[in-house]
């Protein structure tokens, strides 16, 4: 008789569980920190909280949650569609862009087919690939993070189906140039996940690509910019051969009411976007000029900034900065970053002054 754990699907067995950012909560136990006085930045998140348009909505929404939302958040889809310029039947939802991952990987990712992820990166596409049975394949990004598009290539075989790209990159903070994307685009036969959840804090996005290229998906949130990680609301632009299918695969309802409502609020909230893009575009500029004599920091196009510490580990650094009630991320966690990498989000100007302040004093002991 079998035993009830081997109903599990082996490929699960191999998963290595998604490692979050640390929560105010753990820390304030942990270290007997009031949480008031812990600052968190690790989880690259919007310091400036939600825009109170989307706090408006949902408190003016919060009577209809006993209905169910529309099945493929078709009011939210149009807004976004013009967000990003592409007809609406080129938008797909997802709770969080995790959810439209997890949905394509329905559509592409079986035994037998493989993803290739250029490393170190997000390390939910490895757990979404696992899931379905499929094979990830790491190809590593170069010592300044930039990705070998020789090497992308030449690992692509006709059991490839998926090649993962993050732009700008979790956690480096770079962003693929266009001609090494479409040089990707151009030399394989596989599909392109394009993730640019970041990308508003960029001085460049490829979005429009997908016009070009009919293997080609771009992946969007509204955790980020739009300040509201906590609904989960995530969209693809995809090509029009994949909507349809999208649409059979997902799970329906896949965005809830009260994130429909704040979606659209905090798309309308433009003022909110616009002080929420200077305050990183400022705070980046600052943590890199004060903390470029102390450690090497990389150039970067999203809302962190990535810290080589060495000689110092980053456990080390990480761990000395919880003690202090400032939560960072040790990048030991994402595959290849090594044990030298910290990623610190941008945060409001006095969380920055404290950042640094308290980063030299440990970078010089
Ligand atoms: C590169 C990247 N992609 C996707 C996500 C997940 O986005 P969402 O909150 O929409 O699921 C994150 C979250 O931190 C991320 O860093």
């Amino acid at each position: 008789m079998r035993h009830i754990t081997d109903l599990l699907k082996s490929s699960i067995k191999e998963i290595n569980e998604y490692v979050p950012g640390k929560s105010i909560e753990e820390i304030a136990m942990g270290y007997g920190i009031r949480p008031e006085d812990i600052i968190k930045l690790g989880s690259n998140e919007n310091p400036l909280g939600p825009s109170p348009m989307a706090v408006e909505a949902i408190r003016s929404s919060s009577q209809t949650i006993s209905i169910y939302p529309s099945p493929d958040a078709g009011e939210l889809r149009s807004v976004l569609a013009e967000y990003v310029g592409f007809p609406e039947d080129r938008v797909v939802m997802g709770a969080g862009m995790d959810g439209v991952v997890d949905t394509l990987m329905r559509l592409f990712i079986q035994p037998g087919t493989k993803a290739l992820i250029t490393t170190p990166t997000f390390s939910y596409y490895e757990i979404a690939v696992r899931a379905q049975g499929g094979t990830p394949v790491f190809v590593r990004r170069s010592d300044d993070f930039s990705i070998d598009t020789d090497a992308v290539v030449s690992s692509i075989d006709d059991s490839t189906n998926l090649v993962f790209l993050c732009s700008p990159n979790n956690p480096s903070g770079n962003s693929i140039p266009e001609s090494d994307l479409k040089e990707i685009l151009d030399r394989s036969d596989a599909l392109v996940f394009l993730d640019e959840a970041y990308v508003e804090f960029a001085n460049t996005q490829l979005t429009h690509l997908s016009y070009e290229y009919d293997n080609l998906v771009v992946g969007r949130t509204l955790s980020k910019a739009m300040g509201i990680a906590g609904l989960r609301v995530g969209y693809g632009i995809v090509p029009g051969w994949i909507y349809k299918e999208y649409m059979k695969a997902t799970t329906p309802f896949a965005v809830n009411r009260i994130g429909v409502a704040a979606g659209l609020a905090a798309l309308k909230d433009t003022e909110y976007r616009k002080r929420t893009i200077e305050n990183v575009r400022i705070g980046r500029t600052f943590l890199s000029q004060q903390l470029s004599s102390y450690c090497h920091v990389y150039p970067s196009q999203a809302n962190f900034i990535m810290l080589d510490v060495s000689p110092k580990k980053s456990s080390e650094v990480v761990e000395k900065m919880l003690t202090k009630g400032i939560i960072i991320r040790d990048c030991k966690s994402f595959r290849d970053a090594g044990e030298h990498l910290v990623r610190i989000t941008i945060g409001k100007p006095d969380q920055n002054r404290r950042v640094v302040d308290t980063l030299i004093d440990i970078l010089r002991s």
